[in-house]
């Protein structure tokens, strides 16, 4: 998984280049580099290993003055990083360069096969492969570029977004797509594409994403044409980008994770806004009402997700089954996939992630597609491969999300969870119109309970220093509250590389009541809810052996807050609207924790954001 960016116009190459890159750095950051067809006619092609910054540095005393260029994050699947695996890979010639995104799956065969007509390899990369090929084609069939990148395309099994440049023509890049995204801004008398419209939108607002199977070809002076790989022309359905820069930038905090976490009231107004209607008592969903036989027919909803996102979906699974009497069952896309799963056309599927370009996520919607089931998708990132390849769906418009460490998009995936169940109750019927409003009229004050919770922000900084030095930490809740937990657990690994379990609380007395002592500190997320009882015996099975509690409790929480160690209390909500309000507290305490610990919190080792390849 990786970012690519290209620019053909008079503005300066290099800075555009570098600039989109590290609004693309969420993509991957092991190396990077750019290659340009220079004002001396040469192929000018610099990488190295690490951060784009790196690759600044390592630029500073390069010929710079460029006509063209394309430029590359990358985050490694094929050889490890390296400076010479980095891209831009290039031909054996020297005369042709490549960025990539995606995996080559038969790049073994085809670098055997180039091997044999002499080819000679420089890297451990599948893209390599692809250059190389691309030059194999037009020196053997002395054809164009645009010829032999589509020739070689067809050769190719597999996922990609990519740009190509040769020396000879400072005037056209050649990109084309296939399971990996790649958009095309439209300029005054300048060209872009970028794997998303971020290193664009201060330049352009027009918009071309491209689809699977395009050949764009980029050319100064002329208008963007797009055919397929057989050359058949394609249309090309401009859009007008709604993306304003300040969203992309930190706001004045100093990490994307804080702002985003502080955002939270804003984001949340965004996806509420036009849902909760007259006053809390209809809900409404254009997804559910556009397919309302769907929703009353649907026997089963499987929902399918990874990380983060699986999270919300196990949410998503109390919520539904809580409200609208359908089974649900909620399954790892990367499992789902391979698990050769039993659908038919009265399961609906719902997929859920942030920017809708997960690979495992976006191959079980293909698989329960063929298998005919309804498929409905829920994503962040407008105009994405899953939204794009789901029958419907909703956006939780949250805006973009850099931190690596999901927070907005998170309670954003709750809210529209909430609201979909919310949606299908009222069409089937299984909620009273006065439950409804009731729940309607509470998920409309969410953003300001939300406000008041991150009015903690203070009292969490102070307590991680107490648990920063913690090696691992059991994170515990019952009923809506576990998936909470397991969330929690997963915010403190990812970014303080701290060990931590997600367990339902009651779970614990079979395992994992062997670890707690005073050393192991437990967080426990126990709301006010119909399974409070129980969760105080759990807390008071901990305080029994010893644990420190870090516990989540409601406003006015008296039992709890005799027994744990440390309490934050959050304003009291409704059972199912409770996780939002509780997994805050717990995202604001891994920031600080790996703050504490000086870790990179944006970029947390060896994660990216999105995961584009298996
Ligand atoms: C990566 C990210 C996680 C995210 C997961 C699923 O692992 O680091 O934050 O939850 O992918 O991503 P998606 O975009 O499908 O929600």
């Amino acid at each position: 998984m990786c970012g690519i960016v290209g620019y053909i116009g008079d503005g300066n190459v290099y800075d555009i280049l570098i600039k989109g890159l590290h609004r693309l750095e969420y993509r991957g950051y092991d190396s990077a580099g750019v290659a340009m067809v220079g004002d001396d006619g040469q192929l000018n092609v610099y990488k190295t290993m690490g951060k784009v910054s790196n690759l600044e540095t390592f630029c500073s005393q390069k010929n710079l003055g460029a006509r063209l260029g394309i430029a590359h994050t990358r985050w490694a699947t094929h050889g490890e990083p390296s400076d010479t695996n980095a891209h831009p890979q290039t031909s054996q010639d020297g005369n042709i360069a490549i960025v990539h995104n995606g995996t080559i799956e038969n790049y073994k065969v085809l670098k055997d096969a180039l091997i044999q007509h002499g080819c000679k390899f420089a890297s451990e990369t599948d893209t390599e492969v692809l250059v190389q090929l691309i030059e194999y084609i037009r020196v053997t069939n002395k054809c164009s570029l645009l010829t032999a990148v589509r020739e070689a395309l067809k050769q190719v099994v597999g996922a990609y977004a990519i740009a190509v440049i040769e020396k000879s023509n400072p005037d056209t890049i050649i990109a084309a797509r296939q399971s990996s995204p790649l958009a095309i801004g439209i300029g005054d008398n300048e060209m872009f594409l970028a794997s998303d419209a971020t290193p664009f939108v201060e330049y352009t607002k027009e918009c071309v994403y491209l689809k699977d199977g395009e050949v764009a070809v980029i050319r100064r002076g002329e208008p963007l044409k797009i055919t397929d790989l057989d050359n058949k022309d394609a249309r090309i359905d401009v859009k007008t980008l709604e993306l304003s820069i300040s969203e992309l930038e930190k706001g004045g905090y100093p990490h994307f994770m804080l702002k985003e976490i502080f955002q939270q009231p804003e984001t949340l107004r965004d996806c509420i806004r036009g849902r909760v209607v007259e006053g809390g008592r209809k809900i409404n969903i254009n997804g559910v009402n556009d397919n309302k036989e769907v929703f009353l027919n649907a026997k089963r909803i499987v929902i399918v997700a990874c990380g983060t996102s699986w999270h919300a979906g196990l949410l998503g699974k109390y919520l539904i089954q809580d409200m609208c009497k359908i089974p649900v069952e909620v399954e790892y896309a990367s499992e789902f996939r391979y698990s050769n799963p039993v659908l038919d056309e009265r399961d609906v599927v719902i997929a859920i992630s942030q920017s809708g370009e997960t690979a495992d996520t976006l191959a079980a919607v293909k698989i329960a597609r063929d298998m005919g089931a309804f498929v409905f998708g829920i994503s962040n990132a407008v105009g994405s491969s899953i939204p794009r390849e789901t029958f419907s769906g909703c956006y939780i418009h949250v805006g973009p999300e850099i931190g690596v460490a999901s927070t907005k998009a998170f309670t954003g995936q709750v809210m529209v969870l909430t609201l979909l169940a919310l949606a299908i109750a009222q069409l089937k019927g299984t909620l009273t119109d006065a439950e409804i409003e009731n729940l309607g009229k509470k998920i409309l004050e969410i953003p300001s309970a939300v406000e008041k919770v991150l009015k903690l922000a203070d009292k969490v900084e102070h307590l991680s220093l107490i648990y920063t030095y913690a090696r691992n930490f059991l994170y515990l809740g019952r009923g809506y509250s576990y998936p909470v937990a397991l969330e929690g657990a997963l915010k403190l690994k990812e970014i303080s590389y701290i060990h931590a379990e997600g367990y339902p609380a009651a779970e614990m007395k079979h395992g994992p009541i062997a670890l707690i002592d005073a050393e192991m500190p437990s967080v426990i997320i126990a709301p006010k809810d119909h399974l409070y009882e129980k969760i105080v015996s759990n807390v008071q099975q901990v305080k029994a052996r010893g644990g420190n509690i870090l516990a989540i409790v409601t406003e006015g929480d008296q039992q709890i807050c005799r027994l744990a160690d440390h309490v934050l209390e959050v304003p009291d909500m409704p059972e199912c609207l409770t996780p939002i309000i509780t997994s805050i507290p717990l995202q604001l305490l891994s920031y600080y924790i790996a703050i504490n610990k000086g870790k990179n919190v944006d970029m947390p080792r060896n994660l990216a954001k999105s995961v584009t390849v298996e």
